[in-house]
């Protein structure tokens, strides 16, 4: 009985960790990209007027990401989210939607 206690503590100790080591360093770009579904598409394959962000071209989504932070591209929203990231944020987001088909 205590013992599953113990085990019941430490997987729920484990699992309230896991989104805040995600964010440090060790961004991943998975979990980072559930925050643009809501407007990307479920799958980001865009939704209405809104960009499809698979495959999107690595290069290019850095630069678009700088040019969203410092207000040289038309945007209604990019450039107040872009502003909320890290650099290695950024770098994992650039990673996991240019490897997406
Ligand atoms: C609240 C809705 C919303 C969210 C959340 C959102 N986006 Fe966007 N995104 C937009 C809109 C709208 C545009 C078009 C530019 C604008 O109006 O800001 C856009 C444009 C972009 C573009 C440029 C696309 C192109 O056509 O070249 C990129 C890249 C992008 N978003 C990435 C992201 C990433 C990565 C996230 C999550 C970290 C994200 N967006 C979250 C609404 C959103």
């Amino acid at each position: 009985m205590m013992r599953q206690k113990l085990l019941a503590a430490a997987v729920a100790i484990t699992c309230a960790g896991w989104p805040l080591t995600a964010l440090g360093d060790d961004a991943d770009g998975h979990m980072l990209a559930q925050a643009c579904a809501g407007c990307h598409g479920a799958d980001w394959g865009g939704q209405g007027p809104i960009s499809d962000l698979r495959g999107y071209d690595h290069e290019a989504f850095l630069r678009a990401w700088a040019e969203f932070q410092a207000d040289e591209r038309p945007a209604t929203i990019m450039n107040r989210i872009a502003r909320g990231y890290s650099e290695a944020e950024i770098a994992a987001l650039a990673d996991y939607f240019s490897s997406l088909e």
